[in-house]
């Protein structure tokens, strides 16, 4: 099948239809959560790999350059459900670029407060926990259980996984990686494409694209898991903005 062989059927009234981009793990779970939000009907999603994980329960239409022919076709949205910080960056400015607006996918069964902002494109993952004045900015993803406590700030693109507590007022740099039952206490900034290890307490500011881990947390190398390549051309793009 060609990426455009098979159509979406979008209809004019009802749900809007929207498509997810990516058909991994992660996006299973995005799926989930969209499900659960009648606003939308998600018609299909968009991957390179034929074989979707398991409970991918919508057809692949194709690969990411199938997303002007979507909006031809009457889908306006996209959600972008791929883990890779750097590659969603890329994917979510591809589908600006294709004329479709960035969907955010919000559990219901995350507590969101009244004041806190979720922008296009983020996702919020059921058990999070967003109190007053936190921001998630487009693209960012705060995954399941994570707390935020009140003027937490998480920029574009980066990602608070399972489980982190971040006390008040800490700001997650745009691209960075929060590793998995991580504590920042209050008012720490991690720096842009930095990534906190798993289990890691952070007490002082984070430096942009490092690496610490343990308790209290320390450098040990520049970010591994951000190959220079991808860094630079993540700082190139931010740049060009
Ligand atoms: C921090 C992390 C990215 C490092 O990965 P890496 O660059 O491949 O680094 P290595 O595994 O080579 O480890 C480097 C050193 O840091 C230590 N280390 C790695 N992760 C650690 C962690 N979370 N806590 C404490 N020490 C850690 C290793 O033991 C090793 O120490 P050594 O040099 O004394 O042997 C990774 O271990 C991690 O914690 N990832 C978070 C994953 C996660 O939570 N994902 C969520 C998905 S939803």
């Amino acid at each position: 099948m060609t990426p455009s062989s098979r159509k979406p059927r979008a209809s004019s009234s009802g749900p809007r239809a929207i498509v997810v981009l990516g058909a991994g793990g992660h996006a299973t779970a995005v799926l989930e959560v969209l499900h659960a939000q009648p606003a939308y009907q998600v018609i299909g999603c968009l991957s390179t790999d034929r074989s979707p994980a398991s409970g991918m329960d919508v057809p692949v239409l194709g690969d990411d350059r199938l997303l002007p022919q979507l909006r031809h076709d009457g889908v306006t949205g996209v959600c972008v459900a791929v883990g890779d910080n750097a590659a969603r960056q890329r994917l979510c400015r591809a589908a600006v670029e294709a004329g479709l607006s960035l969907v955010s996918a919000v559990s219901p069964a995350a507590l969101v407060a009244p004041s806190a902002v979720v922008e296009a494109g983020a996702v919020i993952m059921p058990g999070a926990i967003l109190r007053a004045h936190v921001r998630v900015e487009e693209g960012a993803i705060v995954n399941t259980g994570a707390i935020l406590d009140h003027h937490c700030r998480i920029e574009a693109q980066a990602h608070v996984a399972p489980g982190a507590t971040l006390a008040g007022g800490v700001t997650v740099g745009a691209g960075a990686m929060l590793g998995a039952g991580c504590t920042i206490v209050p008012n720490v900034r991690i720096g842009a494409w930095a990534i906190v290890g798993a289990g890691s307490v952070v007490l002082h500011d984070v430096p942009e694209r490092v690496t610490v881990v343990g308790n209290p947390a320390r450098v040990v190398a520049p970010s591994a898991s951000q190959r220079p390549h991808a860094v630079e051309s993540a700082i190139a793009a931010e740049k060009a903005r």
